[in-house]
């Protein structure tokens, strides 16, 4: 058996990871498509998705498992299927509940799923009429994929309009030509991950994310500064995931969702109960880190029953400790983070037992150089976890580096 991994970070490193630990198949046996340095051998080089299965298919890999939401908006999995590839990750069409939030509103109140009231616009003559619709400031999403940066929450109502304007003038291309005014939200965020076969939806207990850049939650929005899991929940918030998760399987099955991936629902528990701010059609980063860190199962195993239609035979387990996730930025990140400075100590890792999983990384010459804003994400489950997961940050060193310091259960 032999399966292709796509993408770079370190979300794809983790499942790197957790494959490695399946019997299911052999190291050797494992191929990367526009990797990142965790690697070792085995990296498809290719001009385009066509080319990639076509290399694929002559290799005889028989599963692609797709890590980023580019190459699922692009099709990748329905041209790997028409290879006779089977694939973990969305088709074209339902990679759109990700890559147009307009797509996944509609989708969300066809169900009756709760989310924030909304507005779509195009046109920015219609703005002050949409603007008087809300009490406070809406929040400004680009309809379309801008690299987690298309989401503003602005004070005033001038600053909103200053934003709309932006963005509808091009701010993000074509992704902000459309844009979805939205009632802000108050409450904390949940990351569920769910796993969908075409007729089963089976979901991972909720994750927490640390976007905000700084400690207390301070700063710019970024991809996720730390992860911690599971989240603690009241009996009223547990029912309502359970509800919520539910009616997105009703959902699924009653649009005849024919696709084979993960769907991360970006949620937030308010007074009045759960609400879906977005959906993504892949596992979120760095939540997944900590997650399968915990995961005591065979991910292997779950996606080869996934894409036999036999996810209804799987349960999945947790061991009891929980798990951490922080990650080592570059100054600079989430605008532009300095690159290329040497990283070192990354042995004091090992020896406190700390996962390290690279994501903004260079490799030259068995040296290590920072490659971007998320650079490393440290893992480790247990009681001692944190301390050690801190220590090994302290010591990992690297110009720039930036870290929060205050990732823990919540
Ligand atoms: P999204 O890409 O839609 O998940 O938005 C990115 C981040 O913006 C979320 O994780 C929230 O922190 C914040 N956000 C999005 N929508 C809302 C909302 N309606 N109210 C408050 N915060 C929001
Ligand atoms: N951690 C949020 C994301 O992956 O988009």
């Amino acid at each position: 058996m032999k399966i292709l991994l796509f993408g770079s970070g370190a979300r794809e490193h983790a499942l790197y990871d957790a494959i490695l630990k399946s019997p299911l198949v052999k190291k050797e046996d494992i191929y990367f498509a526009q990797t990142g340095v965790f690697a070792n051998g085995n990296i498809i080089d290719f001009e385009d998705y066509y080319n990639l299965a076509k290399k694929a298919h002559e290799l005889g890999i028989e599963l692609l498992i797709v890590g980023p939401e580019a190459p699922l908006v692009d099709g990748i999995c329905d041209i790997f299927l028409s290879f006779g590839i089977k694939t973990i990750g969305a088709n074209k069409y339902w990679a759109q509940l990700e890559s147009s939030k307009s797509f996944a509103k509609e989708f969300m109140s066809k169900f009756d799923i709760k989310t924030a009231e909304y507005f779509v616009l195009d046109d920015y003559l219609q703005v002050d009429n949409i603007l008087s619709k809300f009490e406070k400031p809406p929040v400004i999403k680009a309809d379309g994929l801008a690299q987690g940066k298309g989401v503003y929450l602005p004070k005033t109502f001038d600053e909103a309009r200053q934003i709309a304007k932006e963005f509808l003038e091009g701010k993000f291309g074509k992704s902000s030509k459309k844009i979805i005014l939205e009632k802000r939200l108050y409450g904390r965020e949940l990351s569920v991950f769910s796993f969908w076969d075409g007729k089963t939806l089976l979901s991972f207990p909720p994750a927490c994310d640390f976007k905000k850049l700084l400690d207390d939650d301070m700063g710019d929005n970024t991809g996720g500064m730390g992860s911690a899991f599971p989240c603690v929940l009241s009996d009223f918030e547990e029912k309502e995931v359970d509800g919520y998760l539910l009616k997105l399987e009703k959902a699924l099955k009653d649009s005849k969702a024919n696709f084979c991936g993960v769907i991360y629902s970006g949620l937030m528990m308010c007074n009045d109960g759960l609400y879906v701010l977005e959906y993504n059609m892949r596992f979120g980063d760095p939540e997944i880190q900590s997650v399968l860190n915990n995961f005591s199962g065979d991910i292997l195993d779950v996606f080869f029953k996934m894409v036999g239609g036999k996810l209804d035979e799987v349960e999945f387990k947790f061991s009891d400790e929980p798990s951490y996730c922080v990650v080592l930025a570059s100054e600079g990140y989430p605008v532009s983070p300095k690159k290329g400075c040497e990283i070192f100590n990354l042995d004091i890792a090992e020896k406190l037992s700390v996962s390290v999983l690279f994501a903004g990384v260079k490799k030259i010459r068995e040296k290590y150089y920072t490659d971007g804003g998320r650079v490393l994400s440290l893992v480790k489950s247990g009681k001692n976890a944190l301390r050690d997961i801190y220590k090994a940050a302290q010591e990992i060193k690297f110009d720039g580096k930036i870290y929060r310091k205050d990732i823990k259960l919540r």
